[in-house]
């Protein structure tokens, strides 16, 4: 146990009158010595105190384990215009009093006023972690989690604000949200409210983002910080596929598996920013939170704002170890559902096969050839729905949640007791069946439109501009929450239907008001977590065109989620491996599809289309196994085996992202399991290298010291696989191995 004696002295003046307690305070990881403040995680350390002279909360520390006594900060004399409040590190930084650097809140007052005054008032300690009301957040025990709450007050204008901050000590992670609260008797605003504000004394440091575009999801982006604002964010409504709520503070020698790394996450859905600042002092500035552009939110007298949550990681470990901090954290105590960690049967979706272009029994049929492969779940995709508006097209039928009597004479009943009595080939159990919907949106072409305009988000007679011809529905109003949840209800309990596909394909435009982005949040959360509490043996699946929702908001109740549009598998080498910074490869679909690929046009051998689908946590095969190649159906069957036999090293293993495809022409990935008995190696060229030295391969993370039979290539040490390496030569353009690695 750590304990530390820098105790403040007894204090006088402004903070006598706050009465706060004097007694140490000590859970185990959080350590409370009058009013300084210590969380230890297994290898972090984030401390912070109280200004005693201004009630301001300082930052000490956040990163590798301090102990005792610590140095108190010498702040530079003040000179110039930038106050004492803008040459300190501070923990939540308010706006005014000569802090220039972005504030973490800025509150419009009653009176008009954004200045703020938050002191310190006093602190609670809590084992465990009190949920977020309304809001998706991590969860733990007592055993797994403590909290501190700290307490702040602006007697000025009667707002208070409460920090709460979890840590998570496993996993040596932080997780910190705001509660801000009008305790006066006016209307205040709450213009921006950061739920992650960070000040480190650091001049030098790199960010890591994931940008991108629809199809071209989560691509690493590492850049210096530079002196000013610069950063990341979303005005979406979502998420989005431009950029992820993600952030990565790294040293500038910090590599895959090596040097300090501080990784933050938003647990959110919603229009977000993330902004780094190095200031004129030369100290770095991370923000995260709800975008402010989409916020202006009133409070009346009495009334509270929570934020998201961030989610804040420390790794010594380099940028992999960042990740699986992050990977372990969101299996075990975000994603809520029972199939985190397993149980995921290999799926055949019908989208990029069949299109709109079935019926009843068409259906059926590619769910026969589907069990005949060997898949266990069939999945329908859009298009089964809309009677006086069939959905034969993008262009109606959202909203209208029947299923298409033309397609389904006699309703969706019959057809899927078909397919669930298929045997899968090779097996004892019976085909699942699963199918698609998109229940944020409709087309004005739909009797739901006709029935309720005014349920679509729009601006007054603003005109409601269409994208792929649907508008949003305003899930913020409750009629429009109870409308989704009904029909999903009815739906699932209808046919026999265990998984579900959630779609959201395009962004919000026109609103009513900036504070419809987090009311709508807060609507499809009650909706989310009403549907997966009622029928928690579905297996969900998040989709938004792709990744445009891959998110950890999304995790708590979706184990799963789409990870792109593209399934090229070279683009999704990419898009995988940057998705894999934060989100772990459980929570990854990735489907195998014929070629050409409908994205790109790229032909790729079936196995590389396989090894590369097989990252993912939910495996699955997007075509028509009657319309593709003999001989492309005939490697089916194993790759699908392969699949099943690699999943649970992928669904609980730890992840090594062993080269980059940015960095080299031969990326590789290895999945450890978590006793460290098995591993398995994925191993890939993206192009031809004619007259080359074939090159080596270095695992990470094996025992040094304990013998591998590495399939096909004989028995070694952990240190000669880890020091030394394998050789795997292609004699072709591209070629991809799979190779288990098992500890004798
Ligand atoms: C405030 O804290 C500093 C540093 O811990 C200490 O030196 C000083 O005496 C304290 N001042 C008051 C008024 O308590
Ligand atoms: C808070 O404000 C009230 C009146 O505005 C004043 O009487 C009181 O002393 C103030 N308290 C502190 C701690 O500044
Ligand atoms: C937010 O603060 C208010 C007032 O202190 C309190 O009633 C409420 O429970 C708090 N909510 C959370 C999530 O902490
Ligand atoms: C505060 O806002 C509410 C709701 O918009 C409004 O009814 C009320 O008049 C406002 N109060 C003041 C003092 O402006
Ligand atoms: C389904 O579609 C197929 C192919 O277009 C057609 O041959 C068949 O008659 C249709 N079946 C029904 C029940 O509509
Ligand atoms: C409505 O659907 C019809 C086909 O059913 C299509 O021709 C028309 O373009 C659609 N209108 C809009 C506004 O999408
Ligand atoms: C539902 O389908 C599963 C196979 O996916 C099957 O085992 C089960 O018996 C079916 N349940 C009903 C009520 O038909």
């Amino acid at each position: 146990m750590v304990r530390f004696a820098n105790k403040l002295a007894p204090v006088g003046g402004l903070l006598a009158l706050f009465g706060s307690p004097t007694v140490a305070q000590d859970t185990g990881n959080v350590v409370v010595d009058g009013t300084t403040f210590a969380l230890n995680g297994d290898s972090v350390s984030y401390r912070f105190h109280v200004d005693n002279s201004t009630g301001d909360l300082l930052s000490d520390h956040f990163g590798g384990t301090v102990t005792g006594n610590i140095p108190t900060e010498i702040v530079a004399n003040v000179h110039g215009w930038v106050g004492k409040p803008g040459r300190v590190r501070r923990e939540f930084p308010d706006q005014g009093r000569g802090d220039f650097r972005t504030p973490a809140i800025r509150i419009r007052q009653t009176e008009g006023y954004t200045v703020s005054d938050l002191q310190y008032q006093s602190h609670s300690v809590i084992q465990g972690k009190p949920r977020l009301p309304g809001l998706p957040a991590t969860f733990g025990t007592a055993e797994d989690v403590s909290t501190l709450v700290v307490h702040l007050y602006d007697n000025y204008s009667s707002v208070a604000a409460d920090l709460s901050y979890s840590i998570f000590p496993k996993y040596d992670a932080i997780v910190r949200s705001v509660n801000v609260t009008n305790k006066g008797t006016g209307n205040i605003t709450i213009e921006a409210l950061a739920s992650m504000s960070v000040d480190f004394p650091r001049e030098d440091l790199d960010m890591i983002t994931l940008s991108g575009d629809w199809a071209r999801e989560a691509h690493r982006q590492r850049r210096k910080v530079q002196y000013g604002i610069q950063g990341v964010g979303s005005s979406a409504g979502y998420s989005s596929h431009i950029h992820n709520p993600f952030l990565a503070l790294v040293d500038l020698a910090t590599t895959e598996s090596s040097g300090e790394a501080w990784g933050f996450s938003l647990v959110y859905t919603g229009s977000f920013s993330v902004d780094v600042e190095k200031s004129s002092q030369s100290f770095t500035r991370a923000l995260l939170g709800m975008n402010p552009n989409q916020l202006s939110w009133s409070l009346g007298p009495g009334e509270s704002l929570t934020s998201p949550e961030c989610v804040s990681v420390y790794s010594n470990n380099g940028i992999g170890g960042m990740s699986r901090l992050f990977h372990r954290l969101y299996r075990n105590h975000l994603i809520k559902s029972k199939f985190a960690t397993s149980d995921r049967p290999p799926l055949l979706n019908s989208w990029e096969g069949l299109g709109y272009d079935y019926n009843a029994s068409t259906i059926v049929d590619l769910a026969k050839e589907s069990a005949g492969l060997g898949i266990k779940l069939f999945v329908l995709d859009d298009g089964w729905f809309g009677n006086k508006y069939p959905r034969d097209s993008d262009t109606a039928g959202l909203g209208d949640w029947t299923p298409n009597p033309a397609k389904f004479p006699s309703g969706l009943t019959a057809p899927v007791n078909q397919i669930t009595s298929l045997r899968a080939a090779k097996t004892s159990t019976n085909l699942r069946f699963g199918i698609w919907v998109e229940p944020e949106m409709v087309n004005p072409n739909s009797s739901l439109y006709r029935k309720h305009p005014d349920w679509a988000l729009h601006a007054g007679s603003y005109p409601r501009t269409e994208r792929r011809n649907q508008l949003v529905l305003n899930v913020a109003l409750p009629e429009v929450q109870n409308f989704i949840i009904n029909f999903m209800t009815k739906l699932i309990n209808g046919a026999n239907i265990t998984y579900i596909k959630w779609d959201n394909n395009r962004g919000i435009d026109e609103t009513p008001s900036p504070s419809i982005d987090h009311k709508y949040m807060l609507g499809m959360y009650h909706v989310f977590e009403t549907l997966t509490t009622r029928f928690p043996n579905v297996l969900w699946e998040g989709c938004a065109s792709g990744g445009g929702r891959f998110d950890a908001g999304v995790l708590q109740y979706f184990p799963q989620i789409w990870t792109s549009d593209d399934t090229d598998a070279m683009e999704r080498i990419t898009i995988q491996l940057g998705t894999s910074l934060v989100y772990p490869p459980s929570a990854m679909g990735a489907h195998l599809s014929a070629v050409p690929n409908q994205q790109t046009g790229r032909t790729l051998p079936v196995s590389f289309r396989g090894h590369v689908a097989m990252m993912g946590g939910s495996f699955g095969l997007e075509l028509d196994p009657a319309n593709i190649p003999e001989e492309d159906k005939a490697a089916l069957p194993g790759l699908i085996e392969l699949a099943e036999k690699v999943s649970p090293l992928i669904l609980k293993g730890d992840m090594y992202r062993l080269s980059l495809p940015e960095d080299s022409n031969w990326p590789a990935v290895l999945f450890i399991s978590e006793d460290g008995s098995q591993a398995v190696l994925f191993y890939f060229q993206i192009s031809p290298r004619i007259n080359n030295a074939i090159p080596r391969i270095r695992m990470e993370g094996l025992d040094a010291a304990a013998m591998y039979n590495v399939e096909g290539k004989g028995v070694y040490s952990g240190a000669t696989l880890m020091n030394m390496g394998l050789q795997f030569p292609f004699d072709t353009d591209v070629g991809s191995v799979v190779v288990f690695l098992d500890k004798q």
